[in-house]
């Protein structure tokens, strides 16, 4: 096991009124100090590493800036047809505009903060520098009427998303959230393409989203009873006959695991939320975690089918549920395809097996806590602060369930791959940024990270147990900024 003891290179130093944002939320006990649980803030030259991250984000050449405005706010929506719902969301809608651009492009994005509280925008599965990650450790959080710019190259082509990294369990559930797409030079030719991002949302009698109902949810995490698609409740899909389409699919709910079906038929997938996959692997369910996506190729279908977009039951800790249907899918009139999937996809070299000595455990775990209930934690803590990882080390963690339900694994900023699951290594190859660790199981992933040294995390994609503490806060340093370990 290397472990660097980084303690006299520390580049970063909490700010002493750091705590604040998880006072609000009822975390008392985060000391000051640099060991023990992590404090919420950013580091004090907070503005210098924004100003050099602004600065370094230039398009590769032939491409562009591409710029958009955000701007988050409430407004009435109807989720379900016919019945407004006050909603918070970016630009008037639910979700917020698809963001799309080209790998080599630079998004910068101009927020406008019209909430009554702060918030920031997250670039779920983004290679950006820790100065954009839109984290409450990464920037001070966006006050009422403020506004914020970020600004990255966009390194990867795939399907991420955009959300707030403040207060999610309540911002994400009142619809602030989008998807991201970036797209690559080499893409499948496909006939239509389409943004399938799922929740779950619970109205109340008036139609409002219902208050957060107490302890149960906060163990379990909250699953609505409205599952949406795109903002909706229950819509229909129409495809011609005979066409083959692209959907890049979110799961955007708090906790809802999706196990995706067509109605049993077989379906292609493309790729993870890392990008494209080495080939098409043909399946006829997909399991999303909150916070994952995947691509797939769906089709050709025959004139007058009519299939369910739904969920099969899975068990992730608290029992079977039905089938739950997001959508249907109506095939039509039949219609020429110019649709052309590769064999091969791309290639994603292996950086490491099975049989790499692990040089970090992450273990999720839970104890009861005398007036919260319950806390989750990573390593024994609430908020856990990890050791830090130098840029350019290979890193292989084996994350560690040992709770009775399931926990999406979530680690900003950089992609990893599933090198083993307990004892068995994954049928196919792929980039991730979120992994399903289920409860008792090991997951062994791999990672290197590149030169985007700062402040970074790794959390249960679970929005409650994320809030609840099952997060860990480390740092990437530059390799010469390293302590020789002595071990
Ligand atoms: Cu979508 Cu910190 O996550
Ligand atoms: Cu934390
Ligand atoms: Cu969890």
């Amino acid at each position: 096991m290397s472990t660097h003891p980084a303690a006299h290179h520390e580049p970063y130093h909490e700010p002493p009124h750091a705590a604040h944002l998880h006072d609000a939320a009822g975390h008392h006990d985060h000391p000051h100090a640099s060991h023990g649980p992590a404090m919420h803030g950013p580091p004090a030259d907070v503005l210098a590493r924004y100003a050099r991250a602004y600065a370094d984000a230039q398009p590769a050449p032939g491409h562009a800036v591409v710029r958009v405005d955000l701007e988050a706010h409430e407004f009435d929506w109807e989720f379900v047809a016919g019945r407004a719902t006050r909603a918070w969301g970016y630009n008037a809608q639910v979700p917020g505009p698809v963001i799309e651009a080209r790998v080599g492009d630079v998004l910068e994005i101009h927020l406008v903060n019209s909430l009554s509280e702060p918030t920031t925008v997250h670039w779920h599965g983004l290679r950006v520098p820790a100065a954009m990650d839109g984290t409450d450790m990464a920037q001070h959080p966006i006050p009422p009427d403020g506004s914020f710019t970020y600004r990255f190259l966009l390194p990867d082509a795939g399907t991420f998303w955009y959300h707030p990294h403040s207060n999610e369990t309540i911002q994400l559930e009142h619809g602030l959230y989008g998807a991201l797409i970036v797209r690559g030079d080499d893409e499948p030719l496909v006939d239509g393409e389409r943004v399938l991002i799922l929740d779950d949302v619970t109205l109340n009698a008036d139609g409002q989203i219902a208050a957060p109902a107490g302890w149960r949810e906060r163990i379990e995490g909250r699953e609505g009873d409205t599952l949406l698609v795109n903002g909706r409740s229950g819509p229909e899909i129409m495809l011609p006959a005979g066409h083959v389409e692209r959907w890049r699919v979110v799961n955007a709910s708090s906790a809802r695991y999706v196990r995706l079906s067509l109605d049993g038929r077989t379906f292609r997938m493309l790729g993870t939320g890392g990008g494209l996959v080495e080939a098409p692997v043909s399946v006829t369910e997909v399991l999303l975690t909150p916070g994952d996506r995947v691509d797939v190729a769906v089709g050709p279908f025959a004139e007058g089918d009519v299939l369910p977009v739904e969920s099969l039951p899975y068990d992730r800790g608290l029992g079977l549920k039905p089938t739950e249907p997001f959508a249907t899918l109506r095939v039509g009139v039949e219609a020429p395809s110019r649709a052309h999937v590769h064999e091969r996809l791309r290639d994603i070299p292996a950086i490491a097996d099975g049989s790499v000595r692990p040089t970090r455990v992450v273990r999720f775990g839970e104890r009861t806590h005398t007036e919260r209930g319950l806390d989750f934690l990573i390593n024994d803590e609430v908020h856990h602060r990890a050791e830090p990882v130098t840029v350019g080390s290979l890193q292989v963690w084996d994350v560690v369930n040992e709770t009775t339900l399931d926990h999406p694994f979530h680690l900003h900023g950089f992609f990893f791959q599933v090198i083993e699951r307990d004892d068995r290594s994954p049928a196919f190859r792929s980039w991730q940024d979120t992994v399903n660790v289920p409860a008792g199981a090991r997951v062994r992933i791999a990672w290197i990270p590149d030169d985007r040294p700062g402040e970074w995390m790794y959390h249960c994609h679970i929005l409650e147990h994320h809030e609840a503490g099952m997060m860990a806060h480390f740092v990437v340093v530059p390799a010469h900024e390293m302590v020789s370990s002595g071990a």
